[in-house]
């Protein structure tokens, strides 16, 4: 019979759930996530929940699909509908990292130090990194995948403390020996090489020489964070 294959980003969530887990998906859409983890009997319980009907409608034709039951569906905003005693894992993946940042704001508990979240985001990733750090959060490990030519990472954080400089805002805090961590940060410096110079072609505004300068000190923390990259995975070089 044919096997439910995740993509690499969902296949490194997955690997990180822990066995036994009671399990949340936040933002599930197809929820191909939690139906492949219940497949191989690796959650205890598992819950299915998404801001709106038709990605909800989605995930129990998923579940359907594939002949599993047992997941709980959820018709709710971020963990709104989520009490902290029925999840101990918790993912949000695919979505904007404004988003995730402001779904766990909503929700304190996340940060109590029995939770465990597994967080990718697509976009702003500097913004719930640096969330997490400030709002008493530790990010425990990250890990960089590629899928469809694009670099994610994935993180898991829980309730704890992580000191990041604006440079790890961006270029990751647990990135050193990761693979992709080389090309991950060439983006991120091309990226804001780009956002400096359109600052410098911008108004004479002071508000913009202030941020041309932040982004500079930025720029000069991820060539290090390069560099430091480069001497712990190259050493001859
Ligand atoms: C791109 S899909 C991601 C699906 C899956 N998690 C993945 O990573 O492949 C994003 C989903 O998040 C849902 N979503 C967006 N904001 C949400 C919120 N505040 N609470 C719950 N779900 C949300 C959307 O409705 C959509 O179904």
């Amino acid at each position: 019979m044919k096997q439910l294959e995740l993509t690499p980003r969902l296949r490194q969530l997955a690997d990180w759930v822990p066995d036994g887990a009671m399990f949340a998906d936040i933002g599930t859409d197809h929820a191909l996530l939690p139906v492949w983890l219940v497949l191989r009997g690796r959650v205890h319980g598992c819950i299915a929940s998404d801001l709106r009907p038709e990605p909800l409608r989605r995930a129990k034709a998923t579940a359907k699909l594939w002949g599993v039951s047992g997941i709980v569906f959820r018709l709710c905003d971020g963990l709104s509908g989520i009490r902290p005693e029925e999840a101990d894992t918790i993912t949000i993946a695919g979505l904007g990292g404004e988003n995730i940042a402001a779904i766990l704001a909503k929700a304190p508990w996340t940060r109590d130090g029995k939770h465990v979240l597994l967080l990718q985001p697509m976009t702003r990733v500097e913004t719930l990194r640096r969330y997490l750090s400030e709002n008493g959060y530790a990010i425990r490990r990250e890990a960089l995948v590629q899928e469809r030519g694009i670099l994610y990472p994935v993180m898991e954080a829980s309730g704890g403390e992580t000191r990041l400089t604006p440079g790890q805002w961006y270029g990751g805090a647990k990135l050193l020996q990761d693979p992709l961590g080389d090309r991950y940060l060439i983006e991120k410096i091309i990226r804001l090489q780009n956002a400096l110079a359109g600052l410098n072609r911008g108004s004479r505004d002071p508000g913009n020489a202030v941020k041309a300068d932040e982004l500079r000190d930025i720029l000069t923390e991820l060539l290090q964070m390069r560099e430091a990259w480069r001497h712990a995975n190259c050493p001859r070089n």
